[in-house]
């Protein structure tokens, strides 16, 4: 886990046919396609310090909105308009660029190993990609998104809740470098939006952290996984974690599971509850006295997805643990 993983940042399609801004490392870049590739540059001219995104696209190169200077994908610049003698030479930053399954990655320094993606790559599915933002720390997003417990409570009615009854369920936490994962078994029976949309039955579901920034879940039927979402969230600023999510079923039968999920107004409602209490606590965890959080019982993973985002070795890699729950 190291500054120089490649870091999904955008869908593909959102940068073909204008520049556009995001936010890595808590550093304004600009993406743009200079008509063979795609190109990331620190998002500040050199010269007055305009936002180069806010320009547009010329012979391959980016035009800053202000002087008209512009830059080429290295970050070299290549036009000074009304200059008539050699360029003098000047650059702004460059990041190394990666499309890969219609995203664009970028990274400091291009590391040597492509990035990991979802645990259904190659396989015969159906996939949507989407975009997801909040205000508050990966951590907490990260956890957020694998945390079973916050269902009946923040998500009441929709992700569960449709019956009051709960499971019991069995948790088993397991780990290894740079990840820890948590499986659920015996919910099958379990009422809510979700495992209604899942045909025969759910059989296990997976939550899992890899490093730098990825959660992911998996829900199992009798056949194999139903459906997975892996979400690639980093801290864009100290206050932002962004993030690219793939939703991911086999093809077959997946389509529809897909559809529902993704489209459907419920599910929309269910990220909108969340973005606003991670918002909310984000900036309740601001104020006097400033204090750390109590990690409870059922908050699993926590500790673990801490210590790989500190890039030390999950507990659950040397002590694997198995908890009975109600869910
Ligand atoms: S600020 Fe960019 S060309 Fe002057
Ligand atoms: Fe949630």
């Amino acid at each position: 886990m190291t500054i120089s993983d490649w870091r999904p940042v955008a869908l593909a399609k959102d940068v073909l046919r204008r520049p556009r801004q995001i936010w890595f490392e808590n550093m304004p870049v600009v993406l743009f396609h200079d008509g063979r590739d795609f190109q990331a540059l620190f998002d500040r001219c050199p010269h007055r310090f305009a936002e180069l995104s806010k320009g547009r696209v010329m012979q391959g190169a980016i035009e800053c909105p202000y002087h008209g200077w512009r830059f080429q994908g290295g970050g070299k610049c290549v036009a000074m308009p009304g200059h008539l003698d050699d360029l003098p030479n000047i650059r702004v930053k460059s990041f190394a660029v990666l499309e890969q399954d219609q995203v664009i990655f970028i990274a400091a320094k291009a590391p040597d190993q492509p990035p990991y993606i979802h645990a259904m790559v190659g396989q015969d599915i159906v996939v949507k990609r989407v975009e997801s933002r909040a205000q508050s720390t990966l951590l907490d997003v990260a956890e957020n998104i694998l945390d079973a417990t916050h269902t009946h409570f923040t998500h009441k009615g929709i992700l569960r809740g449709l019956s009051a009854k709960r499971y019991r369920v069995k948790v088993e936490v397991s780990g290894g470098p740079g990840m820890v994962e948590a499986v659920y078994t015996g919910e099958d029976k379990q009422q809510g939006l979700v495992s209604t949309l899942l045909e025969g039955g759910r059989t296990k579901t997976v939550g899992r952290f890899r490093a730098p920034g990825i959660a992911e879940l998996e829900y199992w039927g009798p056949k194999g996984i139903n459906l997975v979402t892996s979400f690639h969230l980093r801290q864009s600023t100290p206050q932002t974690v962004d993030g690219i999510g793939w939703l991911v079923g086999p093809r077959d039968g997946g389509l529809g599971h897909l559809k529902a999920l993704f489209f459907k107004p419920l599910f929309r409602v269910a990220l909108g509850q969340d973005q606003r209490i991670l918002a909310r606590s984000a900036a309740n965890a601001a104020r006097d006295p400033v204090a750390a959080p109590v990690v409870g019982p059922l908050d699993f993973l926590r500790a673990d997805i801490e210590r790989i985002l500190n890039g030390d070795l999950p507990q659950a890699s040397k002590s694997p643990r198995t908890h009975y729950i109600e869910l």
